[in-house]
């Protein structure tokens, strides 16, 4: 028996060091907890930047110590978002709206602007429509955006189990 394709999230923000790495491994890290359709064993994450300011670094500290703060340590590496990945992935979550701008500039055609969502769509309880980058600010805002993440990622996955489903 063939076992089914795996879902595949990629989360693409401008940097791939605070916002976009910490979607990734808190999404992974819910999905360990889940069971059923949306699982640890169905999905795979991955996550990007649209620049290539800082393709090689690991996510930045004080995201590491916001996620820490809260028990969760990042993992990564960054890397700069690719045309391949429209084949790759399926579905892509952008940040913030000038994230997603910049992903569908360089889309091949219409085909792929359906995959393409904002991570704020999926908020539960958060009134944001983008994340905000917390790159030139103190740590609370990247406390804040870890999370406004964690609640964003939850309802990313119960939105993927009634996809599935
Ligand atoms: P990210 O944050 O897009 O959430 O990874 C940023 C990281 C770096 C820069 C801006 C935002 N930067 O200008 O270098």
């Amino acid at each position: 028996m063939t076992s089914p394709e795996k879902t595949r999230l990629l989360f693409v923000c401008l940097g791939n060091i605070c916002r976009s790495p910490t979607a990734e491994n808190v999404t992974r890290h819910l999905l360990q907890a889940r069971t059923g359709p949306v699982s640890a064993a169905t999905v795979l994450c991955d996550s990007a930047g649209t620049s290539g300011y800082h393709v090689g670094a690991p996510p930045d500290r004080r995201m590491r110590q916001a996620a820490q703060r809260r028990g969760l340590s990042l993992t990564g590496r960054s890397r700069q978002f690719e045309v391949a990945d429209f084949e790759q992935f399926d579905w892509i979550l952008a940040m913030d709206r000038s994230n997603q701008r910049d992903i569908l500039a360089v889309a091949p055609s219409g085909q792929y602007r359906d995959r393409v969502r904002l991570m704020c769509e999926f908020c539960r309880q958060y009134p944001d429509t983008d994340v905000p980058d917390p790159y030139y600010g103190g740590a609370d805002g990247f406390d804040y955006v870890f999370d406004l993440l964690t609640d964003a990622c939850g309802g990313f996955l119960d939105f993927l189990d009634r996809e599935i489903s």
